[in-house]
């Protein structure tokens, strides 16, 4: 079955994928304690889409995505996946749902003592229990070429830069063809030149695979190249909503705030 764009694609009717939320959340509440982190947070996250999140540090960003995953469960609200109740699957189930969405962490964690190639290995064997040696060896090949790191194949991750780290922890996160995408700061503690790099890698990862993604950053280069949307979060709450062009006119203090420190 072709999609709209000619794109091969068994799962769904293209009528069936186009403009399809994959993500809804509406009025979503999560406290610690005392502390109301979650305020009330409501958007649609449709398929394709690649939607920013901006906030500063503490407003819940990390959290909304926990939430996402069902790591965290909110106290009030409704979060759905592909249009299922995270808060009320069981452990079965959110285990099928994370192999639908990728989740690069803050800190990325590769395994140090395995090699590029074991670590791309181990979600394909382990999560996803491929034992074809040769769907294996193909689909590393694939997601290394993706993430331009096929001279890195046998290295261990002490022996890579930072950015190369970056874009292993990436290409195994990939490496199942996630539908969905959450990227926690994916550049941060890079230097400009990775940054972009990592970013424009981001792009590319939605083009070929056609995956929806959230992106949590501070980095407005990052923003600008990623995002078909913007949301910037304060004090648990959206505050604002938009296309970067759109935003960078904002009158809005906050908003003006993140756009001030580039140029
Ligand atoms: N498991 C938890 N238990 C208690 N408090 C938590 C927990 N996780 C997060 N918090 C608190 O919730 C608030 C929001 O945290 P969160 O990690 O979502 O911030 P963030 O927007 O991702 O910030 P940063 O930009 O620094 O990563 C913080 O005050 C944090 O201390
Ligand atoms: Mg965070």
């Amino acid at each position: 079955m072709k999609t709209e764009d000619g794109n091969t694609n068994t799962k769904k009717p293209a009528s069936a994928k186009k403009d399809e939320v994959v993500i809804h959340a509406k009025g979503l509440k999560k406290g610690f304690g005392e502390k109301e982190v979650l305020k009330n947070i409501t958007f649609d996250l449709k398929r394709s889409e690649n939607m920013v999140v901006l906030g500063r540090s503490g407003s819940g960003k990390s959290v909304t995505i926990q939430c996402i995953v069902g790591m965290l469960k909110p106290d009030g609200g409704d979060l759905t996946v592909f249009g299922e109740n995270v808060a009320g699957m069981n452990d079965n189930e959110l285990k099928q749902l994370r192999i639908k969405i990728g989740f690069l962490f803050q800190s990325g964690a590769l395994y140090d003592s395995m090699t590029v190639r074991e670590n791309l290995e181990f979600p394909l064997t382990r999560v996803l229990k491929i034992k074809d040696q040769a769907d294996i060896d193909q689909r590393v090949e694939d997601v290394l070429d993706g993430v331009g790191l096929m001279d890195a194949v046998d290295k261990l991750p002490s022996d890579l830069s930072g950015g190369m780290r970056k874009r292993v922890g990436l290409a195994r996160t990939l490496i199942v063809k996630p539908e969905i995408m959450l990227y926690d700061e994916p550049t941060t503690g890079l230097d400009p030149i990775t940054s972009r790099e990592i970013s424009e890698l981001i792009l590319n990862m939605q083009k070929k695979y056609k995956t929806s993604s959230i992106i949590i950053t501070h980095d407005m280069e990052c923003a600008r190249i990623t995002a078909d949307r913007i949301v910037v979060m304060e004090d648990g709450e959206y505050i604002a909503e938009g296309s970067y062009k759109e935003l960078q006119k904002s009158d809005n203090k906050i908003v003006k705030s993140f756009f001030s420190e580039t140029i």
